[in-house]
């Protein structure tokens, strides 16, 4: 009886200290808040990466164009409040990119209405070599460096030997952006 005593003490008191202890843990660890621009920017990465999946496809399928369709209006529609809401007016080449990536995007857009045409697919992915060169370029500028955290593995999916087909113009795009 004293034993049993002793024991539901034991229990009561060990709930007691466990109730406390638990009421008392901070609550769980917020995300660092992001920024709105962050968040939108992410938003642009969604995108910008579903059409990039694809891009190595020797085919479009009718899906494969709906991506790329609601990827580029969503990237132009995203970077439409990137420019209203964040512009940088002492920011001449930020400005400017933005534009960029807004009118890569509507030229993405624009594909796909010729999806039936020759050299539809060579076009659209072509535009995502633009797309990913505005991106890096203008990370670049403001010494962001995401990408090798974003896309871990990626260099290693490289055979050796095989270099990433160079996006067009701007030779100066940082490889590892
Ligand atoms: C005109 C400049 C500019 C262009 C173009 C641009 N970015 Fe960014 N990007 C930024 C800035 C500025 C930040 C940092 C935002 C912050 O942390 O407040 C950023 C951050 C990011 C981030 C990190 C967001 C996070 O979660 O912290 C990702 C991902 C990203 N950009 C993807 C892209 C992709 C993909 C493209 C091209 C389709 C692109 N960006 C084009 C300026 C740009």
């Amino acid at each position: 009886m004293v034993r049993r005593t002793i024991l539901t003490g034991l229990i009561v008191g060990i709930c007691g200290i466990m109730t406390y202890v638990f009421a008392d843990e901070p609550p769980p660890k917020q995300e660092k808040e992001k920024s709105e621009l962050a968040k939108l920017m992410s938003e642009i990465d969604k995108s910008y990466k579903a059409v990039e999946e694809i891009s190595g496809y020797y085919n479009y399928s009718d899906n494969d164009w709906k991506v790329i369709a609601e990827s580029s209006a969503n990237i132009v529609k995203l970077t439409k409040i990137v420019i209203s809401k964040f512009s940088r007016p002492d920011d001449r080449k930020y400005q400017d990119l933005n534009k960029t990536m807004m009118t890569e995007a509507e030229k993405m857009h624009e594909i796909v209405n010729h999806k039936g045409e020759q050299g539809a697919l060579e076009d659209a992915q072509w535009q995502v070599r633009r797309l990913r060169q505005t991106c890096a370029v203008c990370h670049k500028h403001l010494g962001i460096t995401i990408y090798p955290q974003l896309y871990p593995g990626k260099k290693e999916e490289l055979k050796p030997g095989q270099t990433e087909i160079p996006a067009p113009k701007e030779t100066s795009v940082p490889k590892d952006w």
